[in-house]
């Protein structure tokens, strides 16, 4: 354990051994590596105003000793002007210090939100699947804030809480040496006394932590699922439970406060003592003849410069501290290895043709324990449309998942043009892939926005064209803005089937050689199925497809017919080769009355 309170609190971390604690010091103070020369001038700037201090200081301590002995105000005035001059000077400075440390935490913001919203992207599905939203919100949005007090006040106040005393008491020890050791003993017992608090305060701030994301995760899931809990009446329990949370987060930060409290209390307490039994005992000396009046008065005026820093160190500890545990999330959050990435000698240059083969593929979620496919084989040709059936659970949406590389399998290999899909590089993978499945994210935004999503630099014909081949222009026409009107998150300004034909639009624009439909006419009823099914057929058109479809009357014109069954192969052909055939395809094919 480290022996003074304040730096042993700059190590602690939520969740860490001492040692992990310290490496996660050492990554946060990495993180302001960029900006050393920035960090360099605040600390000099610092220094600077504690010099400035010490003469103003020593000069008003001088001339007050002056006063009492009877010199004239001709001899005093000069130095009070002086005075005057370096408090402008010293809160010049502070100023711009002040400025540099903020600046400076505005840029690791910067750079660190830019690095999780990277690191999140390559993480994927599979990583935000076992995360809630509030939870990697707190990190990435609330914890990220919390960096800038660390940085803009915490980090600096503690560089000059630890340099200013050596130059103070190397000052006090050339005044007078005894009164300087008197102070030097209270000034270390202020920052080491609280230390006992450690433990509980790092617990609290560990509770503090786990009631933001909990009451987050929650409020964010009970305004996503808004709709349903109105649905269902279940609005009241819902808030009750907020409400519980709410207030369990409260407690928590009373809590933090009060040890925060009692931390400023008891350093209050020492210094205090301190300053009374310098006096007293200076003033014991002076009536003795030992010291003199001048030397006591600016001993005493610095002895408070001395606790200043402490003091300022304190009020910035609580958020510092906030800051250092929530770099723990963070740091937990960046050190995730995604699941895929790109090899190093990863290609940039497209397949050759495209065609996609699956080679004895086996694949199960959570690292394998939960199998999803097993040694599955076949092959769509360049151009070929292919269509993938079974019950639900059977493993369809695996299917789409693995061609675009969201999970690896954990045997065999998907082959692209005839090379393995971990030899491209994932841009260049998904560049060459559009996928229309049931539920279709739309973005807070314009139509136009969410189409430009697939190619940002297409012109206003394009889209219209686009739109028109996706039967979506008549209805975007009668929006009240056209192809400019905001259609809300998830685009929830629009029917289910609006918003399908804005993907398939959007997937359009895309152009890409392979295309993959997982039950994009599922969520929409008959009439505008068949709607959707003339745009898709379109988009069909020349390039190697995979549908993935329920109503099966959807897929009777498709080349092949692959019926899957628990992750495994059971069936391959033609509608009517599988109808003869009398096995599970033609089970479901009877259950749909599909002739
Ligand atoms: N992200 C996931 N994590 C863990 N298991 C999953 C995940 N997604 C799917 N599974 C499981 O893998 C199996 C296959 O799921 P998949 O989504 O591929 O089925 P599907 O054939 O598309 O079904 P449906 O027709 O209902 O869409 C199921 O048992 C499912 O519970
Ligand atoms: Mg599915």
């Amino acid at each position: 354990m480290c022996g003074i309170n304040i730096i042993c609190g700059f190590y602690d971390m939520y969740k860490y051994s001492d040692a992990a604690r310290s490496t996660i010091s050492w990554r946060l103070i990495g993180l302001a590596r960029s900006a050393w020369a920035q960090i360099l001038l605040a600390v000099f700037i610092g220094l600077g105003v504690t010099l400035i201090n010490l003469a103003q200081l020593s000069i008003t301590g001088y001339a007050i000793g002056q006063m009492f002995s009877g010199a004239d105000v001709s001899v005093v005035l000069p130095m009070l002007l002086i005075v005057a001059l370096m408090i402008i000077l010293r809160a010049w400075l502070t100023y711009y210090k002040e400025m540099i440390a903020y600046y400076i935490a505005a840029g690791i913001k910067i750079a660190l939100r830019n690095r999780i919203y990277v690191h999140l992207l390559a993480l994927g599905p599979g990583f935000l699947e076992q995360r809630q939203t509030g939870e990697l919100l707190e990190a990435a949005v609330h914890g990220v804030e919390t960096l800038e007090i660390y940085f803009g006040k915490y980090l600096p106040q503690l560089v000059i809480t630890l340099l200013t005393p050596i130059f103070i008491f190397t000052y006090l020890t050339i005044l007078d040496w005894q009164l300087a050791l008197l102070l030097a003993i209270f000034f270390i017992a202020a920052l080491t006394a609280p230390q006992w608090l450690n433990s509980s305060a790092r617990r609290e701030r560990r509770r503090h932590w786990a009631a933001i994301a909990e009451l987050n995760s929650y409020f964010i899931d009970s305004l996503q699922g808004l709709v349903t809990l109105k649905a269902f009446n279940n609005g009241k329990q819902r808030g009750d439970e907020i409400s519980k949370r709410a207030t369990d987060l409260c407690n928590a930060i009373m809590r933090v406060i009060g040890i925060n409290f009692a931390y400023i209390g008891a350093t209050n307490l020492i210094m205090t003592s301190g300053a009374a039994l310098a006096l007293g005992w200076g003033a014991v000396r002076v009536t003795q003849g030992t010291l003199s009046i001048d030397v006591l008065l600016i001993v005493l005026l610095l002895g408070n410069e001395i606790y200043k820093p402490i003091l300022e160190l304190n009020t910035a500890y609580h958020g510092g501290l906030e800051g250092a545990t929530a770099a723990g999330g963070i740091f937990n959050l960046l050190d995730t290895v995604p699941d895929v990435a790109n090899a190093p000698d990863a290609a940039s240059t497209p397949p050759s043709a495209p065609s996609i083969s699956f080679e004895d593929v086996t694949f199960g979620y959570d690292k394998g324990k939960r199998p999803a496919l097993l040694n599955l084989s076949f092959e769509i040709k360049p151009g070929e449309n292919v269509a993938l059936v079974g019950r639900s659970g059977s493993g369809k949406t695996t299917v789409v998942n693995l061609l675009l590389r969201f999970w690896d399998p954990q045997h065999g290999r998907i082959t692209l043009g005839g090379r393995s899909l971990r030899d491209y590089a994932l841009e260049t993978l998904r560049s060459q892939i559009s996928v229309v499945s049931q539920d279709t994210y739309l973005f807070h935004g314009t139509v136009a926005d969410n189409l430009r999503m697939s190619r940002p630099d297409a012109t206003k014909e394009e889209l219209e064209k686009a739109a028109r081949l996706a039967n979506a222009h008549e209805f975007i026409k009668a929006l009240p803005k056209g192809y400019d009107t905001i259609i809300g998150e998830r685009g929830a300004r629009l029917s289910g089937g609006e918003r399908q034909r804005i993907a398939i639009a959007r997937v359009l624009l895309k152009d890409t050689p392979i295309l993959l439909l997982d039950e994009a006419t599922s969520s929409v009823d008959a009439e505008n199925e068949a709607i959707i099914q003339e745009a898709l057929d379109r988009l069909k058109q020349g390039r190697t497809t995979l549908v993935v479809a329920h109503r099966l009357s959807t897929v009777i014109n498709a080349d092949r017919i692959i019926v899957l069954d628990s992750g495994e192969i059971v069936e391959s052909g033609r509608h009517d080769e599988l109808i003869r055939a009398g096995g599970i395809y033609a089970q479901l094919v009877s259950a749909q009355r599909v002739s």
